[in-house]
């Protein structure tokens, strides 16, 4: 579901990948429908990725391709026979729709999902979780925080039988450029629109720059983690549009960024005053998320938190991962 800038870097990826996913995972994915906001197309022997994709690019959509079937999205998903849905519509963090029914619908027709879609999850994750878990099922989702880089893998896998006991992090992308470009003068507003003509913020940058992006991010975190069974109407959040960085602050070695935490105080976004030595302050628009683990203490991962194509490789991470299960093996770090 969605073949938008994840999905069509995702199936991309899949034809560049085959040959060692096969070799080294004994993966050999068959893609049976592909859907966009518009139509639907349905191949039980699997699509031609290649034709599929260079249609979609001279089209615009999955009009007029050969293999194009006229099933609204639910029905799709619930009549055709696969193993794994993926999901990667956008996200909405008020309603989860249409994410929320495609996954839903895959939960009752028996497939696992695998998803980018931060939405379903920040709405409504201890329940899915919980509900996939009832059916023997799996919903993976790496590439809903940080992109490419894989918080939840590290701090599920590397730091395993450890308690989690706070979460604190830059978790977007679009509201660090700015802080950044602000360190040197330049304005909120000027920031915001050089972030917007680089493609780091939307047209509406309203979840971005108000903190609702990383509130969602946020939530996924913290339930993965520390297993606190929230979501975001339990996160107090604040945006950077007030932030104004002074001069003085900068000169006693401290900047502003904006950190989401979840601790044994709760859960909060917000602008804060960090030195600038600090593992959190990163550049440009890198994420950055700090782990404190019980005995071993603060771990901090740094990267990319968004792009297709990283956000693609999560997607076939997940992949991996759920073949791995399938088989009754240990998951990948
Ligand atoms: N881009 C990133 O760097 C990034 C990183 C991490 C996570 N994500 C998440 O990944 C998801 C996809 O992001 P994106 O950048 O690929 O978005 P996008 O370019 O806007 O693509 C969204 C795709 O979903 C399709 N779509 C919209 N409504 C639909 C519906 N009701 N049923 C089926 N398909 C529908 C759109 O159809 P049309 O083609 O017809 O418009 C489009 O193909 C989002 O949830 C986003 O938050 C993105």
């Amino acid at each position: 579901m969605g073949l938008g800038v994840v999905g069509k870097a995702f199936l991309r990826l899949l034809m560049v990948e085959r040959e060692d996913l096969y070799r080294k995972y004994g993966l050999d994915p068959s893609v049976v429908a592909v859907a966009d906001s518009k139509t639907a197309a349905y191949n039980p022997l699997g699509l031609n990725i290649e034709r599929l994709l260079e249609h979609k690019e001279r089209v615009g959509s999955l009009e007029g391709y050969p293999d194009q079937i006229d099933l609204d999205t639910k029905s799709l998903i619930k009549e055709v026979e696969a193993e794994v849905l993926v999901e990667i519509t956008p996200s909405n963090l008020t309603t989860g729709e249409p994410g929320l029914s495609h996954i839903k619908g895959a939960l009752i027709s028996g497939k696992h999902v695998i998803t980018a879609n931060k939405g379903p999850l920040a709405i409504e994750m201890p329940a899915l979780v919980e509900l996939f878990d009832h059916k023997g099922l799996r919903i993976l989702f790496s590439g809903t925080v940080g992109g490419g880089t894989p918080f939840l893998k590290f701090v599920k896998k590397c730091l395993s039988g450890e308690r989690i006991v706070s979460i604190r992090g830059v978790l977007n992308g679009t509201t660090n450029y700015i802080l950044n470009r602000m360190e040197h003068g330049i304005s909120f507003q000027d920031a915001l629109k050089e972030a917007q003509e680089k493609g780091y913020a939307e047209a509406d940058p309203t979840n971005d720059v108000d903190g609702w992006d990383s509130a969602a991010k946020l939530v996924i975190l913290s339930n993965w983690a520390m297993d606190s069974g929230v979501t975001m109407s339990d996160v107090t959040v604040k945006g950077i549009r007030d932030v104004v960085l002074h001069r003085d602050l900068l000169k006693e070695g401290k900047t502003i960024r904006l950190i989401a935490t979840s601790d044994d105080e709760g859960l909060r976004v917000q602008p804060e005053v960090l030195p600038r030595n600090d593992p959190l302050v990163v550049p440009d628009a890198l994420n950055a998320v700090s782990f404190t683990a019980e005995i071993s203490g603060r771990h901090t991962l740094v990267g990319k938190g968004a792009g297709g194509k990283e956000t693609a490789a999560a997607l076939i991470r997940d992949l991996v991962e759920l073949k791995m299960y399938m088989r009754g093996g240990v998951g990948l770090c």
